[in-house]
């Protein structure tokens, strides 16, 4: 029998109507269009708006669409993970309501906090359950309400995040098609640099804690900045040479979307071509666990069975990673 790759039959997104412009933060906070373009690249960010909405409700709606899609009935799923670092609570995890949600109930569904590197640490996890035979479909959410934890009064932050869900649904492949290979790795350390400081067991929330404005994101850009530019390439150039892939091998390259500069020094260090780089930070900013599974969907009209696929990511932890993919169908 010839060995099982877990591959995505189908991607599907919900982006929140509402644009945060530029022009609007600057009215916010003592900033500049231009600063922001010239630093970040982004453009605009979509906010989630509405009383009562949280990240399951982007998850679950990017969950209905791909079930549809994807002709896949809610009962079929086996598996539900979510990524994310913005739950709708501490408890349950997000992927149980969004799989209440979906009418999802012969799966058993679980969160995975590994910040930006969330999507591709739970794809990785996913496949390893379809490569074993266990598990036949599964799903994968990366979702974030990103404006549920951004100071709108610090102009270090507010101007880098938005809101936004992807979905995959992965399947068995007995073509050698789908996830290849993924390199993984996390070091806490770097946590300092990176964290939200106040709600969970070590300073639960209190009066002090609002007070004192720690429930938001805390980062220290720069050094955040110098540690994503180095172990994103050098994690997306080990999983090339791993792999004995060159960059004429590869068709596309997926980075997450934290800084435009980031981007562009890990496609340099690969030799990838700006042409072959999905970039839409512009328009979404850093929607954390969205931003990877949001390329691909904006990509998905262009891609081709078998085209090579690399992956990669930096984010809060530290955590960080590439997977190395093929594409698994036409999409025209
Ligand atoms: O996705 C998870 C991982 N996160 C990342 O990968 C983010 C990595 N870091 C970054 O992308 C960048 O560090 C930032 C975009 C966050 C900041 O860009 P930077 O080029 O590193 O700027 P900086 O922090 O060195 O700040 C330069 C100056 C400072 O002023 P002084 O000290 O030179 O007077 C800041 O106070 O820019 C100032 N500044 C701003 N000015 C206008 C910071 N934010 C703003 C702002 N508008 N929004």
């Amino acid at each position: 029998m010839s060995k099982l790759t877990a591959v995505i039959r189908g991607i599907e997104a919900s982006v929140p109507e509402y644009e945060l412009t530029n022009k609007e933060l600057e009215k916010m906070v003592d900033t500049t269009e231009e600063w922001i373009m010239t630093r970040t690249g982004i453009h605009t960010r979509h906010i989630l708006k509405g009383e009562g909405l949280g990240t399951s409700d982007m998850g679950a709606d990017a969950v209905n669409k791909l079930l549809a899609k994807t002709n896949t009935k809610p009962e079929e799923v086996d598996m539900v993970i979510c990524a994310t670092v913005t739950p709708d609570m501490q408890f349950p995890a997000t992927a149980n309501i969004i799989s209440d949600k979906c009418g999802i109930k012969n799966a058993f569904s679980f969160d995975l906090n590994a910040a930006c590197s969330g999507f591709l640490y739970a794809l990785a996890t996913a496949s390893k359950f379809i490569e074993s035979g266990s598990h036949k479909k599964v799903i994968v959410v990366g979702a974030d309400k990103m404006s549920s934890i951004v100071d709108y009064t610090d102009r270090t932050t507010c101007i880098l995040f938005g809101d936004a869900a992807g979905a995959v649904l992965l399947e068995p492949s007995e073509e050698g098609l789908g996830i290849k290979d993924s390199i993984l790795a996390s070091d806490g350390a770097g946590r300092v640099y990176l964290h939200q400081k106040a709600g969970g067991s070590v300073k639960p929330a209190s009066h002090e804690t609002v007070d004192a404005r720690e429930h938001y994101v805390y980062q220290e850009g720069q050094p955040v900045f110098k540690f994503a530019v180095s172990n994103m390439a050098d994690v997306a150039v080990e999983i090339m040479e791993k792999n004995g892939l060159t960059s004429d091998d590869i068709s596309w390259l997926v980075p997450h979307q934290a800084n435009m500069r980031i981007i562009e020094a890990t496609a340099r260090r690969m030799g990838i071509k700006k042409e072959q780089v999905m970039i839409n930070i512009a328009k979404y900013g850093n929607t954390t666990n969205a931003t990877i599974p949001l390329c691909i969907w904006e990509w998905e009209k262009q891609l081709s069975k078998g085209d090579n696929l690399i992956l990669a990511a930096f984010g809060g932890g530290f955590t960080w990673g590439s997977i190395y993919l093929k594409w698994g169908y036409d999409s025209q």
